[in-house]
């Protein structure tokens, strides 16, 4: 199964702390049972490490920058963005700084209005989202919140077709269309992605032009281990692309990170209506999720599966691949 001990989840970026935590000092932030401070020095970059001060352990995001160095709250023990000690306030004249007077840096980068972090080497760069940066594309903030329930069933729930019509029947689901379409899923050169047909109701406030139950071909598509993307054209030509990342805080615990991106007309009533309708969808899998096994199995055979399941079957085997390489279980894309 797959928890946050998993190796290689260290060495992807996730999404822990939004550029906005790190405007006023340093931050604090969680990621694979690891505690983190973020903060900017004067060149405007954001730098993390683990909050942790060598000195006497304390929690360093409790402190302030200075001069572009993080000061521990406890003795003001200074820390360049290379992680070691530029200023101690007690040290004895001529005394030199010890060298084990550092703190440990990981890799940080500002991107989409969030600060991603990878602890260990990372293996590939921050999701391409790139669509978001071009003109003619704005982007809707949706939430940033901790749920209680692990990253990998997060997208999991993204990506599974047929709760739609259970667990949103009160809301863009149809109880009484059940069944699945037909569709297919491929590899892509950072995930996968797969053209799943959808019937949905309610969603006239994603700018649908018609307002009653329509099937709709949604292209979903999975980017390094936790990052989802569903992209909806309407038949008026505007696009409303969903971002949904889910970042491992431990076992137990996620950051749940949702916002949208549009190519029409800014309009605040309608984007208010959006962000109204995903938080109803998004409260009726969190319960769901909440309530499920943390441990995500990746061998595909512990689980129960119908053909309508065959994107989170991929999701499984594509993981397992991402995550284990070498492992006996890895398979070739059928
Ligand atoms: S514990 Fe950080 S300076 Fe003493
Ligand atoms: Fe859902």
């Amino acid at each position: 199964v797959l928890n946050s001990q998993e190796p290689r989840l260290r060495r992807y970026f996730h999404p822990v702390l939004r550029s906005t935590d790190v405007s006023s000092g340093p931050a604090a932030g969680r990621l694979l049972g690891e505690r983190l401070v973020a903060w900017r020095t004067n060149d405007g970059h954001v730098h993390a490490a683990i909050d942790r001060c060598p000195h006497r352990g304390a929690a360093l995001s409790g402190g302030w920058v200075d001069d572009g160095c993080l000061v521990c709250p406890y003795h003001a023990w200074a820390y360049g963005p290379d992680g070691r000690a530029c200023h101690i306030p007690q040290l004895d004249e001529g005394v030199p700084i010890p060298p084990k007077a550092r703190i440990g840096v990981v890799q940080a980068t500002e991107r989409y209005g969030f600060v991603w972090i990878a602890l260990d080497e990372p293996i590939g760069d921050v999701p391409d989202f790139s669509e978001i940066t071009e003109p003619g594309w704005r982007v809707i903030p949706e939430f940033f919140e901790t749920w209680h329930a692990s990253a990998a069933r997060i997208i999991d729930n993204s990506l599974d077709i047929a709760h739609t019509a259970i667990v949103h029947r009160a809301t863009i689901g149809d109880f009484s269309k059940p069944r699945v379409h037909p569709y297919d899923v491929s590899r892509t050169v950072d995930g996968l992605s797969a053209r799943v047909p959808v019937d949905a109701q309610g969603v006239e406030a994603q700018g649908a032009s018609d307002n009653g139950a329509a099937l709709r071909d949604v292209i979903v598509e999975i980017k390094g281990p936790f990052a989802f993307v569903a992209r909806i054209t309407y038949d008026s030509g505007a696009a409303h692309v969903i971002y949904t990342i889910a970042t491992p805080i431990d076992d137990r615990e996620s950051l749940f990170v949702q916002f949208v991106a549009r190519n029409d007309a800014a309009d605040d009533d309608s984007d208010r209506d959006t962000v109204a309708l995903d938080r109803r969808v998004t409260l009726e899998d969190q319960r769901i999720l909440e309530l499920t096994d943390p441990d995500f199995p990746l061998d595909v055979t512990t689980e129960v599966h119908l053909r309508c399941d065959r994107v989170t079957v991929e999701y499984r085997r594509y993981l397992h691949e991402l995550l284990r390489p070498v492992g006996v279980l890895g398979r070739a894309t059928p």
